[in-house]
């Protein structure tokens, strides 16, 4: 036999969980499963389809040569991190806003200047796709250094149909040629356009921006599988968010949205009535909004770089995890919080939102693939899933928190990502036909392409 990828002797082969856990809540969520002396097959497609420890382990696999072998021994290995919230698709930095936050100008300060997300729209519209795919590359590849092998990605910085569309398209054609995953979110809500009220944002977005949105998917050219709006006070409010987060269900979406992150605005029982998936940010959620994430339950998207740079106070991670609502972990990276290092996210989680590093790692592995109900096939090293792994340089997995802004990832391509990305990165053609990689993230929330 011969083909596929080995990891051996990994000191720690940080699973996460062994029995097809979809997600984890409350006081399971910091328990983490950890194989010492662990080892790890991948096949030629990328599924993970044995786990061992050693030194039996290699014995069983002493005549099967492997395209991709490493000795893991002295290192951690963890699951790819799968960054649950990010903006990734835009021109046009916003640096010289970073001072006026410094001097205090608050976000809704800069947004009502006509700067903040108005700023990156303009820049983004005038931006073809070539360009944008070029900055969304260069930003995916730095994600990968630091671990991330799944991505959620929204559109956002167009706000009307012809950059919105080619917003998806970008994270569409992108996901063919970068080896991270990509799951694409549709935000034509994530500002009013200058000079439009949200009512008329809203039809527009019902009428023609979605209505085009699901010609492009039938044609293969977007597959954006998530719905998300800017649930905000001054945005997007109560009756013009749910309007557009039903039309989008009826297309098929999930419902993936920011709610309570400047103002109370009531988002996990909105949330809960409108069959959301997950809720983004939350630094605002009330004792009702927990208990109705819990019921359903809806995974709760933290974004501790968003209270970090805004000096905002932090979500109430300890209220959602003791109120067994599933705890997600995102970078939010976007103009206004420029971070794409999931292991800076998980510090910030830890002593931000005193979360523990167990809960952290959860958070941004198995309960980030269950805010994009992605969790059957990713966020845990398990016989049947996609084989994305982080190799740690060092034997404990925790340093990847505690070195802070310089985590111990070893940081070639191959080895954060393995091993369909191997197949990129050696310019082999791996077989085109699996269906559980990238298909199973982008399959559409409602079962089937529309
Ligand atoms: O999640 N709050 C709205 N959206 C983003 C910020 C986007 C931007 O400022 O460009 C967020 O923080
Ligand atoms: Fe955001």
């Amino acid at each position: 036999m011969s083909g596929g990828t080995i990891i051996r002797n990994a000191s720690q082969l940080v699973v996460i969980c062994s029995k097809k856990e979809t997600y984890k809540i409350g006081k399971d969520m910091d328990k983490i499963e950890i194989v010492e002396k662990g080892s790890v097959v991948v096949d030629s497609t990328g599924i993970i389809v044995d786990i061992g420890m050693e030194p039996e382990f290699s014995k069983k696999y002493a005549h099967h040569k492997f395209d991709v072998d490493i000795d893991a021994s002295g290192k951690a290995v963890v699951p790819g991190f799968i960054d649950a919230h990010t903006h990734p698709v835009w021109s046009g930095d916003r640096v010289h806003e970073f001072a006026m936050k410094l001097a205090g100008a608050t976000y809704m300060d800069i947004h009502k200047m006509g700067g903040g997300i108005g700023f990156t729209v303009e820049h983004t519209r005038k931006s073809s796709e070539e360009e944008l795919q070029k900055l969304l590359v260069s930003r995916l590849d730095r994600m990968v250094k630091y671990g991330t092998t799944t991505v959620e990605a929204k559109s956002g910085y167009g706000l009307e149909t012809e950059t919105e569309m080619k917003m998806l398209k970008v994270l569409h054609d992108t996901s063919k040629i970068h080896p991270i995953e990509i799951v694409s979110t549709y935000l034509g809500g994530h500002s009013v356009p200058k000079g439009s009220t949200a009512q008329l944002a809203a039809e527009d977005i019902v009428n023609l921006q979605i209505p085009a949105l699901l010609a492009l998917k039938k044609e293969g050219k977007i597959s954006p599988k998530n719905i998300d709006v800017f649930y905000e006070k001054g945005v997007f409010e109560r009756e013009d968010t749910a309007k557009i987060l039903k039309a989008g269900k009826d297309a098929g979406l999930c419902l993936n949205f920011h709610g309570d992150e400047l103002n109370p605005m009531g988002s996990g029982k909105f949330g809960a009535e409108l069959e959301a998936t997950a809720i983004s940010h939350l630094e605002k959620v009330d004792d009702e909004g927990i208990a109705c994430m819990a019921k359903k339950p809806i995974v709760a998207v933290l974004l501790p770089t968003t209270a970090y740079i805004l000096r905002l106070e932090p979500p109430p991670a300890r209220k959602l995890i003791n109120g067994n609502v599933p705890v997600a972990l995102g970078s939010d990276f976007n103009p206004n919080a420029h971070c794409m290092s999931m292991p800076q996210v998980m510090n910030l989680a830890c002593i931000m939102m005193k979360m523990t590093m167990n809960e952290s790692l959860i958070a941004a592995t198995l309960n980030s693939a269950a805010s994009l109900e992605i969790s059957a096939t990713h966020g845990s090293i398990e016989v049947g899933k996609v084989g994305d792994f982080v190799i740690v340089g060092n034997a404990k997995w925790e340093h990847l928190i505690y070195e802070m802004v310089d985590p111990p990832i070893l940081r070639s391509r191959g080895v954060a990502c393995l091993p369909r990305r191997a197949g990129h990165r050696l310019g082999r053609q791996l077989p085109a036909t699996h269906p559980s990689r990238g298909e199973a993230a982008r399959r559409n929330c409602a079962g089937g392409e529309r």
